[in-house]
């Protein structure tokens, strides 16, 4: 068998990993792939989908698995079934419940899926009217369309929340992402993920996960794309669960169904879970998240390829999900600088230590990395995924801050804290 990943970071080193555990897999094209993913397939740069199709009929490529979320957007999935190859994930349409948030909040209003108050906008004078209505600071200002994980702002008061508008409609930093702009209300309480596969008719929910996404320890400063994450999340009761379930996957599938969308894939749910035990959606993510990813997969039991074929094929009604009790934690290590400005080709040591084992206790997914005449360079801000199991979240940590120690690079940066929150409802 033939597999083709669309991707270059951690999350898809992670599913390459996965999906190399399995027997029947072959050959393994990478596009484009990265360091890490160089030693696990064959790295490809493939500019277009146009491109991608032409290469998954030439190479004879039996599924085609997509990581993150711009291709999904653009319509891969489309172009491939058109041309009767297979993959899998939503078509363009149902993308657009992450590549728009104004249609994903309608479709959480018009299904009764519990999120913040909001309201859309699509010209500037009419938000700046708004803005003067006598609202309750703080608010959250979003861009309609993606914008890298960098279109949501808390802002405190009129004048910062003006500033927000300004930038996105008028001087337009997202470009056409911001023609549109949703105003909500700030929800508080603490953040967690739920991912769940969905073949159009039934579902499985994977293990929970928490992600740390400011670039500081105690979730100060700028946010990034995810500096760490563990799984299971301890805030996710079963209780909590349950209510997820009924509150948020029952109707999500009855919109998908009476809306006639094309989804089959992982559904990402971003959550705000309330002080008094409510949930909110934040955002859908039509993909996998990156860090959850990299310590959801692992503790998988089931073959991740079987069950993309499930998802494909539309049979996860048939699929049980296998989950390793065992806590699973991961450190991001960066560049300095990221997410602003940072250097790249910093050559990478103490990777030799970790062969990432199927069973392995400590695994290391690569991120922005590089392949160069037998050495590892850094190649981006997110470099390097550091994962550890252990019997509690904590002892997790331990072993994988023990791992980041003999790991190094110039001017290496990662947030000491992982887990801290986590940690809290251990004790
Ligand atoms: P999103 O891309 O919509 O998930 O937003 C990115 C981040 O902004 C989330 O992970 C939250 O930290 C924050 N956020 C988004 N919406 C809200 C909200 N309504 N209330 C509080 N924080 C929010
Ligand atoms: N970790 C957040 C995301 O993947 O969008």
């Amino acid at each position: 068998m033939k597999v083709m990943l669309i991707g270059s970071g951690g999350r898809e080193h992670c599913i390459a990993w996965k999906v190399m555990q399995n027997p029947e897999v072959k050959e393994l094209y990478c596009v484009p792939g990265n360091g890490g993913m160089s030693s696990l397939g064959i790295c490809y740069t493939l500019n277009t989908l146009q491109d991608m199709v032409q290469f998954a009929k030439e190479k004879e490529i039996s599924l085609t698995l997509i990581g993150p979320e711009a291709p999904l957007a653009k319509g891969v999935v489309d172009l491939f079934k058109t041309e009767g190859l297979a993959i899998v994930g939503p078509n363009q349409n149902a993308a657009r419940l992450e590549s728009s948030k104004v249609y994903a909040k309608e479709f959480m209003k018009k299904y009764k899926i519990p999120t913040a108050q909001f309201e859309v906008f699509n010209r500037f004078d009419s938000v700046i009217s708004y803005l003067k209505s006598g609202l309750n600071f703080p608010l959250v200002i979003k861009a309609d369309g993606l914008a890298a994980g960098k279109g949501v702002f808390i802002v405190e008061d009129e004048e910062e929340a003006r500033d927000v508008v300004v930038d996105l409609m008028v001087g337009k930093i997202f470009g056409d992402a911001g023609n549109q702009i949703i105003i909500e209300e700030c929800l508080e309480g603490e953040e967690a993920t739920i991912m769940f596969l969905f073949d159009g008719k039934s579902y499985c929910v994977l293990p929970s996960s928490q992600d740390h996404k400011r670039i500081g320890d105690s979730d100060v400063g700028p946010n990034t794309g995810g500096m760490g994450a563990y799984s299971p999340a301890p805030l996710i009761t079963d209780q909590i669960l349950k209510k997820i379930e009924i509150s948020i996957i029952h109707p999500f599938i009855e919109g998908i169904q009476q809306e006639k969308l094309d989804y089959r894939g992982v559904v990402y749910l971003g959550l705000m879970i309330t002080h008094h035990s409510e949930v909110h959606v934040l955002e859908f993510n039509v993909r996998l998240g990156d860090p959850e990813t990299q310590v959801v997969l692992p503790r998988l039991k089931n073959d991740w390829l079987d069950l993309n074929m499930a998802l494909y094929r539309s049979s996860l009604s048939e699929v049980k999900l296998e989950v390793d009790t065992q806590n699973l934690l991961g450190v991001v290590l960066t560049s300095r600088g990221y997410p602003g400005n940072y250097e790249i080709g910093k050559k990478i040591n103490g990777l030799e230590d970790f062969p990432n084992e199927p069973q392995g206790k400590v695994l290391v997914f690569h991120a922005g990395t590089q392949r160069r005449d037998n050495q590892i360079l850094t190649a981006g801000g997110r470099v390097l995924n550091v994962c550890a199991f252990g019997d509690t979240l904590k002892n997790a940590a331990y072993n994988a801050y023990l791992a980041v120690g003999k790991i190094g690079f110039e001017n290496i940066y990662y947030r000491k804290d992982i887990g801290y929150r986590a940690f809290r409802r251990e004790e």
